[in-house]
């Protein structure tokens, strides 16, 4: 059974042994823990995640970093130092490509070698295990920023071993945010367990004097995705990197649509990810925060598509987010090109720069948004540490099991998948059809009275219809949904 207590080190070397001899990499020099201490220890400040988002804190700036990943070593750096250099990234990713999320490391041997043979990437992303320590610190030693591994595996021990041993000093994931919305049968019990043999590693460096930042993955699916229920992940997984001994996280959230909703959430977030992790006794942990660009359908055409990116550098920056993810104007074709890339990140430098000097008013509206979004967290956490009798791990095991915790539109098995949003009529994010979620009646009712409101202005009923309509909305330049569009 699971339980949310720090791994022994014993326990924790026993694995690592597992993992790395299985694996076959044992042998390699970088992986001796020491030496892997050391090499970090050479890191300079510029090129060290948590520090660097850190300065960005104090400086109250919203710092950029893209998704970008392409399957052979020289390319791959290439692309980075573009990034970098003709984009201006702040932080820069490596976006890891679909086989090396399974694990399936003899599949991307034949897509690497297949991609020297072709001179172009068949891979979706940058395969780190398969390029090693030796890859990754090449790319490591290439540029000038924090480089960090962004991906969506559910069992990421050996890679996140191989890209911290090389130098990286963030990682993006977490037990529940790597599993539900990215797997379809795979148990959340095991994924908790693999995503604190992360933590753990990352609670061994900073033991040892060596920060290192962590991400769990905000937005979740992508889709409509109610606020209460994604800052509730982040904030269960910074618990659960905590114990671990993690000591700077940065908790994410992606946009929803409405600005005001989206400030809430991003305040919400980070004020109620302090209060949880002071609450459970972790008193050293430094909290930052990161705004997805809009994750659900884009418009194809490239002028709203860029429009769309600015839309959300602007509600980043007004809500004061410290890292912001970028799109590009490929989003709805594919894995972008280089130079789109850069163009997106210039295009939300341009704004995050130009709006960095104002923040959103403060409104009635505001504040009740954010009291909202927190009252709903405190009933959703409240209940998994009921059901986990006071154990957050084995609480977000039970809580999903039976539905209390729910996240639409996932894959995962392990999700009732019974929620329903919708977006009220001013385009906040509300829930249609419940399931089991741990709501309160209040709760419920204000959610209920929302939609209602907006059914009756469109002449519409409460009905399943509006949930489509609003999905493909924002593509179609539109946040509401309408009738019979
Ligand atoms: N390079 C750039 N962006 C990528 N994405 C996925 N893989 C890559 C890659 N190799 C982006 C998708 C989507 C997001 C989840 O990640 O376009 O926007």
């Amino acid at each position: 059974m699971v339980k949310n207590k720090k791994m022994p080190l014993e326990e924790f070397l026993e694995i690592r042994k597992e993992i790395l001899t299985h694996w076959k990499t044992g042998s390699h020099p970088m992986l001796d823990l020491d030496k892997a201490v050391e090499a970090l220890r050479q890191v300079p400040d510029h090129k060290n995640f948590a520090k660097k988002l850190r300065k960005a804190k104090e400086l109250g700036i919203t710092m950029i970093q893209p998704r970008a990943g392409v399957a052979r070593l020289d390319e791959h750096i290439e692309l980075m130092k573009y990034l970098e250099e003709e984009g201006k990234a702040d932080f820069l990713p490596a976006t890891i490509d679909s086989y090396t999320r399974h694990n399936r490391y003899v599949n991307v041997e034949d897509a690497i070698n297949e991609s020297e043979k072709q001179q172009r990437s068949l891979l979706n992303g940058f395969p780190a295990v398969n390029h090693g320590v030796d890859g990754c610190r090449k790319v490591f030693d290439n540029v000038n920023v924090p480089l960090q591994a962004r991906h969506g595996t559910p069992d990421a021990r050996l890679l996140t071993e191989i890209i911290h041993a090389a130098g990286w000093t963030s990682n993006e994931g977490g037990g529940i945010s790597y599993n539900i919305p990215y797997a379809k049968n795979i148990s959340l019990e095991d994924t908790i367990k693999y995503w604190q043999y992360c933590d753990r590693l990352v609670g061994y460096y900073e033991e040892h004097g060596i920060e290192i930042n962590r991400e769990p993955f905000g937005p979740l699916t992508g889709t409509l995705v109610p606020p209460s229920i994604s800052n509730t992940i982040g904030i269960i997984e910074s618990l659960l990197a905590a114990e671990q001994g993690v000591k700077n996280i940065t908790v994410g959230y992606g946009q929803g649509g409405n600005m005001v909703q989206d400030v809430a959430a991003l305040r919400a977030l980070e004020e109620q990810a302090n209060y949880y992790l002071k609450l459970f006794g972790y008193e050293d942990v430094f909290v930052t925060t990161v705004f997805h660009q809009w994750m659900g359908g884009f418009p194809e055409d490239e002028s709203e598509a860029m429009a769309l990116i600015a839309f959300a550098s602007t509600v980043a920056t007004l809500g004061n987010a410290t890292k912001m993810i970028t799109k590009t104007t490929h989003e709805s074709f594919g894995v972008p090109t280089k130079e789109a890339n850069a163009k997106a990140l210039r295009g939300s430098k341009f704004i995050t720069n130009l709006v960095k000097d104002q923040k959103m008013p403060e409104s009635e509206e505001l504040d009740f948004e954010t009291a909202q979004i927190k009252k709903e967290v405190d009933s959703l956490i409240e209940a998994i540490v009921r059901v986990g009798k006071g154990d957050i791990a084995q609480g977000s095991v039970n809580a999903f099991k039976q539905g209390l915790i729910d996240i639409p539109f996932a894959p995962s098995e392990m999700n009732s998948g019974k929620i329903l949003p919708a977006r009220d009529i001013d385009g906040k994010i509300r829930i249609l059809e419940f399931g089991n979620l741990a709501f309160n009646d209040e709760i419920k009712e204000f959610h209920r009275a929302k939609l209602e409101e907006r059914a009756k202005k469109q002449g519409r009923e409460l009905e399943i219809q509006m949930v489509i309509d609003d999905i493909y909305e924002v593509s179609e330049g539109n946040l509401v949904g309408k009738v019979g569009e």
